[in-house]
């Protein structure tokens, strides 16, 4: 018995040790993609569901490829009315240019966002709103 009070505190010690690397496991599993993280930046305003008029922003569900300014009822700014005669749809291109720099690909628009300067970030991005909102 005496050996045994000696060893359980050790068996205690591994077996929460097991848990923990268990716990943490669990959680580098659920962590999310770069793309999702990076749209930890968006969502405050946009939603990827359809229109939400709690949030500033559009909805950007089918985003990758949509049209321009196209959500319904949304006020958008005639700046961002004005590129949508320039540029018909939101291309990987166009979208790439414009998270790069918003106010620089369409000047005076109302999107309160500085732009992430990271090529791989926004490549990641792009890629995680295309497959987490695909367009009809
Ligand atoms: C502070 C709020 C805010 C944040 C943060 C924000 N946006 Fe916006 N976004 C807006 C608003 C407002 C508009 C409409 C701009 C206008 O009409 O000038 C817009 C417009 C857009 C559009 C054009 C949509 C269309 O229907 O043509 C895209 C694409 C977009 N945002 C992508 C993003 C992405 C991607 C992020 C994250 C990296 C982001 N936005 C972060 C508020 C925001």
């Amino acid at each position: 018995m005496g050996q045994f009070a000696r060893l359980w505190p050790l068996a205690l010690a591994i077996m929460l040790g097991g848990l923990f690397v268990w716990g943490q496991s669990g959680a580098r599993a659920a962590a999310p993609s770069p793309g999702e993280r990076a749209y930890q930046k968006c969502y405050a305003c946009h939603s990827l569901e359809g229109p939400d008029p709690d949030l500033q922003g559009p909805s950007l569900k089918g985003i990758v490829g949509r049209k321009v300014a196209s959500e319904p009822g949304f006020a958008y700014s005639p700046a961002m009315r004005g590129f949508a005669a320039k540029q018909t749809r939101w291309d990987r291109k166009a979208l790439d240019a414009f998270i790069t720099d918003p106010q620089a690909l369409v000047p005076g628009n109302r999107m309160g966002f500085f732009g992430i300067r990271d090529a791989g970030e926004r490549q990641a991005l792009i890629a995680y709103l295309a497959s987490a909102s695909p367009g009809d």
